[in-house]
C-alpha cells in the first residue's frame, strides 16, 4: 500500500483483555504493569497496535465494562501513571495503543448515577439516564418490555430518597450498568471531554463499546421480550442501530480529527453490511468490527459470500474492512470450529485466510497460541454476570477469558509471580500451549502467526490490495482467492484432501506459507489437505 495510506487501514491489532493477560503484582488479576512487562511478545509477534479492554475504576460488575470514572485507572489494574508508561513503552516499540470507551452506560457507582438517585424525578440529574415511571396502578410494572442482554428485564425500580418505591431506570446490560441518555447535550459534552483526555495522553484510538446502542427509539416503545440476542449478530431488536447514533459519531470524528492519526473502531453488532457501513462513512468512524465474518461457519461458499459482501459494502463508503475471529465475548474459534485437532487445524487455516484479506485484522489474546474455550470451569469461579442473570442457565463468557499461559509446566504458567493463582483456573493441558513452549516449536500456532505477520508486513499484496475469487469445479469446498496480481490464498474447507484444476492463473505458484503440510500446486492443479490454507506467490 502506498506510503500515504493511513496506518489503520491495514493494521493488525492485538486485543489485550487486561485482567487475563499478565499479572504484575501477584493478586491473580492481570494489570497494566503485566501488560508493560510483556510488550515484547507483541513486538515479536509482529502486530501494529494493541487494544486494551477497560482498566478504569469500576466495581467490576461486568469485568470493567461498568465504568465509575472514565479518566483514571482502577487500583486493581494500576494507576494512571502506569497507563502513561504503558503508552510510552508501546510507542517505543512501534506499537500503537487503542483504549476502550464505554458510552452506552456508566457504572451505577458513577457519581452521575449517585446524583440521579439522590435527586427527584424530573431533575437534571435523572435526565442523564433513562428514568421513567412504571406502568400499572402503582407503577409496579417496568415502563416497557425490553429485556437485558444479560437476562431479565432491562429496567430496575429504585427506592426514592424518602424510602418509597420509585421510578425505574433502563439498563440494557446489568442493573449495575445504567444506560446514558444521549439525547442530553451534557452527555455529549462529557464524552467529547473524555475522548480529549485520552487523546491528550497519547492514545491512538478507541474501541467503542456497544456502538450501535447509544440512541434509543422515540418513546421507548415495546418490542418483543425474549427474541434473539442483539449482541450475537441479530439486529432485529428495534431499539438498537437507531439512525440518530450517527450524529454522535460525526461529532466524535470532529474531535479525533483535531489530532493526527487517531482512530475509532466500532463494536456494532449490526447484521446487514449496508447498515454497518453507515458507521464508517467518511465523516464518521474509521473502522467497525466485521462480526458477520466472525460468525460464519466453516464453509467455502459462506466465507466467499461474507467476504465479497463485506468488501463491497465497505468499498461503497470508501472504508476498509476489519476482520475478526474471536474476542472476549464469544466462544474461542478453535472451539467454534469443532474443537480438538480439527478445531486447531481450522483455526490455523482461518488465520491465513483472515490475515491475507485486505483491511485491518484483530488478534484476540491467546488465539496466537491456539487456546480453546475452557468449557469446564467450576461454577464457583464463574464471574460473568450472564451466569447469575440467566438464572444459572448460561455459563457466560468466562471460558474465553482464562488467563494466558506464558511459561512453565503448571499454573499459573507465568501469568503472575510464582505461587500466585490466576483469577480463573487454567487447564493442566495448557503447559504445551504457553508462549515459551510454542516459541521453541516451528509447527506451533505461535510460529504460524509470527511467520504470517512477518510475510504480511513485507509483502504489499498480503492484507492489502484487491481480492478476486477464482471460479472452479471445487468452489463448493475450496477457496482460491487472488490477492492483487501476484499472490493468492487458498483454503480447503472440506474434511478430505482436494485436488483441483485452477483455471486462469499464471505460471507456477510458489508456496509462501501453509497451515499444514502436504499442500502442492503444480501443472495447474492445486492439492490441499483437509482444513488447510496456504499463501502463494504467483509466478
Ligand atoms: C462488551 C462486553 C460487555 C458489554 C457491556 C460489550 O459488547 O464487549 O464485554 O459486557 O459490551 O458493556
Amino acid at each position: 500500500m502506498s506510503e500515504q495510506a493511513p496506518w489503520w487501514r491495514d493494521a493488525v491489532i492485538y486485543q489485550v483483555y487486561v485482567r487475563s493477560f499478565a499479572d504484575g503484582n501477584g493478586d491473580g488479576v492481570g494489570d497494566l504493569i503485566g501488560v508493560r512487562a510483556h510488550l515484547d511478545h507483541l513486538a515479536e509477534l509482529g502486530v501494529d497496535a494493541v487494544w486494551l479492554t477497560p482498566f478504569y475504576p469500576s466495581p467490576m460488575a461486568d469485568g470493567g465494562y461498568d465504568v465509575a470514572d472514565y479518566r483514571d485507572v482502577d487500583p486493581l489494574f494500576g494507576q494512571l501513571s502506569d497507563a502513561e508508561a504503558l503508552i510510552a513503552d508501546a510507542h517505543g516499540r512501534g506499537l500503537r495503543v487503542i483504549v476502550d470507551i464505554v458510552p452506552n452506560h456508566t457504572s451505577s457507582a458513577h457519581q452521575w448515577f449517585a446524583a440521579a438517585l439522590a435527586a427527584p424525578p424530573g431533575s437534571p440529574e435523572r435526565a442523564r439516564y433513562w428514568f421513567r415511571d412504571g406502568k400499572g396502578d402503582n407503577g409496579e410494572l417496568p415502563p416497557n418490555d425490553w429485556g437485558s442482554r444479560f437476562g431479565g428485564p432491562a429496567w430496575t425500580r429504585i427506592t426514592e430518597a424518602d424510602g418509597t418505591p420509585g421510578q425505574w431506570y433502563l439498563h440494557n446490560f446489568a442493573p449495575e450498568q445504567p444506560d446514558l441518555n444521549w439525547e442530553n447535550p451534557e452527555v455529549h459534552a462529557e464524552f467529547r471531554d473524555i475522548l480529549r483526555f485520552w487523546l491528550d495522553l497519547g492514545v491512538d484510538g478507541f474501541r467503542i463499546d456497544v456502538a450501535q446502542g447509544l440512541v434509543k427509539p422515540d418513546g421507548l416503545p415495546d418490542v418483543r421480550v425474549g427474541e434473539p440476542d442483539p449482541l450475537r449478530g441479530n439486529d432485529s431488536l428495534s431499539f438498537m442501530d437507531q439512525d440518530g447514533v450517527h450524529e454522535v459519531y460525526r461529532e466524535w470524528r470532529r474531535v479525533s480529527d483535531e489530532y493526527e492519526g487517531r482512530i475509532f473502531v466500532a463494536e456494532a453488532w449490526v447484521h446487514d453490511p449496508a447498515r454497518l457501513a453507515r458507521y464508517v462513512r467518511p465523516d464518521e468512524l474509521h473502522t467497525a468490527f466485521n462480526f458477520n465474518y466472525l460468525t460464519t461457519s466453516w464453509s467455502a461458499p459462506e466465507f466467499r459470500a461474507v467476504i465479497e459482501e463485506s468488501l463491497a459494502a465497505m468499498a461503497r463508503v470508501g472504508a476498509s474492512c476489519t476482520w475478526v475471529l474471536s474476542n472476549h465475548d464469544v466462544v474461542r474459534h478453535v472451539t467454534r470450529y469443532g474443537g480438538g485437532a480439527q478445531g486447531v487445524r481450522r483455526a490455523r487455516a482461518a488465520a491465513l485466510l483472515t490475515l491475507a484479506l485486505p483491511g485491518s485484522a484483530y488478534v484476540y489474546q491467546g488465539e496466537e497460541l491456539g487456546l480453546p474455550q475452557v468449557t469446564d470451569l467450576p461454577e464457583s469461579v464463574l464471574a460473568d454476570p450472564v451466569w447469575t442473570r440467566s438464572g444459572h442457565t448460561d455459563r457466560g463468557r468466562d471460558g474465553c477469558r482464562v488467563p494466558i499461559p506464558w511459561s512453565g509446566t503448571q499454573d499459573p504458567y507465568g501469568f503472575g509471580p510464582d505461587g500466585s493463582k490466576a483469577w480463573l483456573p487454567q487447564p493442566d493441558s495448557w503447559a504445551k500451549l504457553s508462549v515459551e513452549a510454542e516459541s521453541g516449536d516451528e509447527d506451533s500456532m505461535l510460529s504460524l502467526y509470527r511467520t504470517a505477520l512477518r510475510l504480511r508486513r513485507d509483502n504489499d499484496e498480503l492484507g492489502r490490495g484487491s481480492v478476486s475469487f477464482v471460479d472452479m469445479e471445487e468452489s463448493g469446498r475450496v477457496l482460491v482467492v487472488r490477492l492483487g496480481d501476484g499472490h493468492a490464498v487458498t483454503v480447503n474447507c472440506a474434511a478430505e484432501v482436494v485436488s483441483v484444476a485452477v483455471p486462469g492463473l499464471p505460471g507456477a505458484p510458489r508456496l509462501l506459507l501453509a497451515s499444514a503440510s502436504g499442500v502442492d500446486w503444480a501443472a495447474g492443479t492445486l492439492t490441499l489437505p483437509p482444513d488447510t490454507a496456504a499463501w502463494w506467490a504467483l509466478g
